[in-house]
């Protein structure tokens, strides 16, 4: 009995020590369990701590943020530490708005305060809503409805004989990029902006905290700031003590309204838009049923706002987690997320931020297995995305050379959840990778199916959008140096976004009321970065890139079509672009087909992956876009007049645009030339592709 015992003791321990051994499992083994160990539990508690406080970047609440994920990265086995930058960041010091109305009717002044839910427990102070890097000072005038406030919206009034000059725009979120509804008031002639929530668009029959919708006072704070980055550092990381412009010189710069602007609630923009005479607006600017009709104005209201800010230069902190690589310890797969937070920021960012230290714990399971990345795997927890992307911008600009010649991917998630639904962008190479991951993640709202299948049915085909916004941290990583991207999360819009609303409460009975969509964006986000990060022969396919680039090609030829323009310098590029797609795939193929050969002939493997991942940076042009621009890729940029947007060959469209209002010879030149610069970078894509010298 005892000496039975005591063999079985050591039976025991002999397999102990064998299974805790490291096996040398093929990569595919630990993808697998990386599915296998979600933690929607994990999640939750990561998400309930990092939105305790309103943690605007900046502040002390930041600063603790920031020191969990340090310390959750560190406990996870993963070394990390805290890179900081010196920026300008704005703060609100003074606001007030007052409606005044022909008498007898009494002047209205606004509150603009967010009011406490029933049962609010956090009920604390937030930051007093505001627009950052918002012009600091008074506007008076007629009030004049600008619908959403995009250029052909300023066009339509223009059109209608509407004099916006020296009036206060009153435009509602939604369509645009908000610096670029005020930037648009500003060049119609506006003293200043009013920017309001349509309860048409973000609010229902009932709100939060009994439905999903916006309450009456909530309001959508956010940047005015239209460039990417330190305004003050343009081109160069804010490090301590570094060379900064003056404000005189940001403003020359034409990245920030030269009005004043204030966002405001439903309830305040109902207030206003009943005031208002004039015209009856046209149908698709009008609001819901029971708002009234909406009138364009100008008054007989008067809007007077004042709004005084502060900008001090502020220390910021991204936290850097660094898995090395076991092979190729100098090639980097980058996760990132932002950590700043305009209030709680339970949806947005830090539903990313718990999604990145689940994908960060499980990798930690991994590594107590025996896995080791063959590329070194980087965790970016950034700080002060929401006030022009900035320390994602910062550290792409501080480390540019070393992550121009070795960053693989980027892959980015801001908002993890925010409802149901998968959405993903990227450039074209990833879209591949993107389905066969979404095709081994259950649907979280659907247990029978893939998220794959959920995707599909619902977009009619795995639609993956495009990277030309700069909506999110991906755009240093795109927009500026070329390195091929995702973006990646569950749901979209979402009533309270960017209010004081948007806390753990909202997420855990709305956004996501059981954690599993949080774990199925980890799921994702995570095999995406291990497929990265451990396969031989990286997992891009530029075959999507080039039909992608022909989809955009056509859409052009409609536009340039009759003005002795032509688009068959880009159309030869793409197809030798096509060639050199189809060429190196069959490289990948003959490689992995012979496992030996892969196996001795490392330079080769190392030959052909430098192509693919430099094939991105191809894009990009010294100059960049017109006027020596920050964003170099000629594909993927913002166009002008909507940070939001999505367009390829913004520089060409932004040529068109022109050309279309000055009409001359020379104007259509410019878009020939443009033409011509695409023409070329996807030449030099065509050329890395192929590896060869001409
Ligand atoms: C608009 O009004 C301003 C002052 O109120 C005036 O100077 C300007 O000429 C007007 N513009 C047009 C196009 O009527
Ligand atoms: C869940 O998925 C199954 C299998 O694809 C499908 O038949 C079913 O309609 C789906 N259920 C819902 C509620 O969408
Ligand atoms: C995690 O998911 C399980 C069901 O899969 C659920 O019972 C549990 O409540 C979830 N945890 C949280 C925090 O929502």
């Amino acid at each position: 009995m005892l000496i039975a015992a005591a063999a079985a003791g050591l039976i025991t321990i002999a397999t102990s020590i064998f299974l805790t051994l490291p096996q040398p499992q093929p990569p595919s083994f630990f993808h697998s369990l990386f599915l296998s160990q979600s933690d929607n539990d994990s999640i939750s508690h990561h998400l309930h701590t990092l939105t305790r406080r309103p943690h605007i970047a900046g502040s002390d609440a930041n600063s603790a943020a920031a020191a969990y994920v340090l310390s959750t990265l560190t406990s996870y086995s993963i070394p990390s530490h805290t890179t900081p930058y010196f920026t300008s960041l704005a703060y609100p010091l003074h606001r007030s708005l007052t409606l005044t109305l022909p008498p007898p009717l009494p002047p209205i002044e606004f509150s603009l305060r967010q009011e406490i839910y029933a049962g609010d427990p956090y009920a604390g102070e937030v930051t007093p809503t505001f627009h950052a890097y918002a012009k600091s000072g008074a506007a008076a005038g007629p009030a004049v409805y600008a619908n959403y406030g995009r250029a052909e919206d300023f066009a339509a009034l223009a059109a209608a004989g509407v004099n916006l000059s020296g009036a206060v725009a009153v435009a509602r979120y939604g369509k645009i990029y908000r610096g670029d509804i005020v930037m648009n008031a500003a060049a119609a002639g506006a003293a200043g902006a009013v920017v309001f929530t349509d309860r048409k668009d973000y609010g229902g029959e009932r709100w939060f905290p009994e439905e999903w919708w916006m309450p009456p006072s909530g309001v959508q704070v956010g940047s005015v700031y239209t460039g990417a980055g330190d305004p003050t550092t343009p081109g160069w990381p804010s490090t301590e003590g570094c060379e900064r412009v003056t404000e005189e010189e940001v403003e020359e710069s034409g990245e920030v309204p030269l009005i004043p602007s204030l966002p405001v609630s439903w309830a305040d923009g109902d207030a206003i838009m009943r005031s208002m005479g004039g015209p009856v607006a046209d149908e698709d600017w009008q609001g819901r049923k029971d708002a009234g009709v909406y009138r364009v104005g100008p008054g007989p209201g008067v809007l007077n706002l004042d709004y005084q800010g502060k900008q001090v230069i502020t220390k910021i902190e991204n936290v850097i987690g660094i898995i090395q690589g076991s092979e190729e310890p100098d090639r980097y797969v980058i996760l990132g997320n932002h950590r700043d937070a305009w209030t709680f920021g339970a949806a947005d960012p830090n539903s990313g931020t718990a999604c990145m230290l689940e994908v960060a714990r499980r990798m930690w399971k991994l590594q107590k297995k025996g896995w080791k990345p063959r590329r070194t795997i980087l965790f970016c927890n950034w700080d002060a995305e929401e006030y022009g992307l900035i320390g994602s911008v910062e550290w792409v600009e501080e480390n540019r050379q070393m992550l121009e010649s070795r960053a693989v991917a980027y892959l980015n998630v801001d908002v993890a959840v925010s409802g149901p639904g998968f959405d993903t962008s990227a450039t074209p190479q990833l879209d591949e990778l993107l389905v066969q991951s979404a095709k081994q993640v259950m649907d979280p709202d659907n247990s029978s199916q893939t998220i794959y299948d959920s995707w599909t049915s619902s977009t009619g085909g795995a639609k993956v959008g495009r990277l030309g916004g700069a909506g999110s941290d991906y755009s240093a990583f795109v927009q500026h140096i070329g390195v091929p991207s995702a973006d990646i999360g569950i749901g979209g819009g979402y009533p309270v976004y960017h209010s004081r609303y948007d806390d753990f409460v909202w997420m855990s009975k709305f956004g996501d009321p059981m954690f599993r969509r949080h774990a199925a964006v980890a799921s994702i986000w995570g095999l995406v970065a291990l497929r990265l990060a451990d396969d031989v022969i990286l997992p891009f396919n530029y075959i999507s890139y080039a039909h992608e680039l022909q989809v955009s090609a056509e859409e052009l030829k409609g536009q340039v079509l009759h003005r002795s323009l032509t688009i068959v310098p880009m159309i030869k590029s793409i197809n030798e672009f096509k060639k050199a797609a189809i060429q190196i795939n069959d490289e990948k193929k003959a490689l992995e087909g012979s496992w030996t050969t892969m196996w001795k002939d490392g330079q080769k493997v190392r030959e052909v992956n430098d192509r693919l991942m430099m094939a991105e940076r191809a894009f990009t042009d010294r100059e960049g876009l017109k006027g020596g621009s920050w964003y170099k890729h000629l594909i993927y940029a913002p166009a002008k007049h909507n940070g939001y947007g999505s367009t390829s060959f913004p520089g060409i469209y932004e040529e068109i645009e022109k050309a279309k209002r000055v009409n001359s010879s020379e104007s259509w030149r410019a878009v020939q030339h443009e033409i011509w610069r695409v023409a070329r970078v996807i030449k030099q894509a065509a050329l890395c592709l192929r590896g060869d010298l001409t």
